[in-house]
């Protein structure tokens, strides 16, 4: 069956065209809205959702051209259905359950974080189940203890902001533009290790929960009354960034080890992070773990990732709802999915 996935929960508008046949991706593309929202230093709702308006039909059409198939040979149509920006989420539901109806096929609504969480599975080495999840978005820090698809059971989570948005909020301290992770991380580079400290919130907890808040107040601290200085600005990026992968990377061993489980999927915008990354392979070896990512293309919001889950969920429900009424649910627990 064809299923074209839709992704519009909040900036990125993401379509694709996955083939439950072959269990292959044929094609997928997203429009981002980073630039229009630029000016504005963050996300503004009203604009995104009109925006993912005026991109769903050209990038429908665009999916469906690369991967070589016509609309009637969609099986399905999945979308995010939550959590997300209300309004974001209606254009891309709207959408969906317009086609599916028209074309007389079912609509599937997936969580958001469901997508991130299996988006692995579409990497050329994709990881088996049981595995424990991290979960590092823009919304979301959360550590899932995954048995099976569908079967999601939280073990931990950030008590205040998430780690991605500590990223974007200390980004903005810096001065650096939006989204602040990748330049919060590149200018880290240029930073000397150790030359300013900064607390690893939680790190010592006896629970998987995490605190990015009291970090982003401490890199406010130390910029206050300082005069601007591109080596210290670099200096206070690497402290951030050594912080927030030392207290990541600590919690995910102590996930694995709590539940006994050798294999991590870590997905979301967060998961991009070259230092996490390097910080993770390292631990790998050292504790004898294997860490799963999506391809680079996929780590931030992409319609693929709906897709693939929706594929997943078609294999193990009996009902799937069909095309018509339709809500979405901007706050959405992931444990309620089945
Ligand atoms: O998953 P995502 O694309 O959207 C949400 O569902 O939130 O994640 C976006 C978040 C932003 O906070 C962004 O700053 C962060 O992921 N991010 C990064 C990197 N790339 C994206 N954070 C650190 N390092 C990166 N390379
Ligand atoms: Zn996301």
């Amino acid at each position: 069956m064809l299923i074209l996935g839709v992704e519009s929960s909040c900036d990125e508008t993401g379509l694709a065209v996955y083939d439950t046949a072959a269990g292959k991706l044929l094609a997928h593309a997203i429009h981002s809205q980073v630039a229009m929202h630029e000016a504005y230093g963050g996300v503004v709702p009203e604009l995104a959702s009109r925006d993912h308006i005026r991109r769903l039909v050209p990038l429908a059409r665009a999916v469906l051209g690369q991967a070589g198939r016509q609309v009637g040979e969609l099986g399905a149509i999945a979308y995010t259905q939550g959590p997300g920006l209300a309004g974001a989420l209606l254009a891309g539901a709207a959408f969906a359950h317009g086609l599916a109806f028209a074309l007389g096929v079912p609509a599937i609504g997936v969580h958001h974080m469901e997508g991130h969480l299996l988006s692995p599975m579409l990497a050329a080495r994709p990881p088996q189940f049981p595995f424990v999840a991290l979960l590092v978005s823009g919304g979301h820090t959360q550590l899932m203890q995954v048995t099976a698809a569908g079967s999601y059971e939280l073990l931990g989570e950030t008590l205040d902001d998430a780690a991605g948005e500590a990223f974007d909020k200390t980004a903005k301290l810096l001065g650096l533009g939006y989204p602040g992770g990748p330049a919060v991380s590149r200018l880290a580079e240029s930073g000397v290790p150790g030359r300013l400290q900064l607390p690893r919130p939680m790190i010592r907890s006896d629970d998987l929960d995490f605190s990015f808040s009291g970090l982003k107040t401490a890199v406010l601290t130390l910029l206050r009354g300082k005069e601007p200085d591109p080596q210290f600005h670099a200096d206070v990026a690497r402290a951030f960034v050594d912080a927030a992968v030392e207290v990541l990377v600590a919690k995910c061993v102590k996930a694995l080890g709590k539940t006994g489980m050798k294999r991590l999927v870590v997905a979301g915008g967060v998961g991009a992070n070259k230092q996490l990354r390097a910080a993770l392979g390292e631990s790998a070896t050292t504790h004898g773990f294997e860490v799963f990512y999506p391809e680079p293309e996929l780590c931030t919001d992409n319609g693929a990732m709906i897709a693939c889950a929706a594929a997943l969920a078609l294999r193990r429900r009996s009902e799937i709802a069909q095309a018509g009424e339709f809500s979405v649910h901007p706050r959405w627990n992931l444990e309620e999915v089945t």
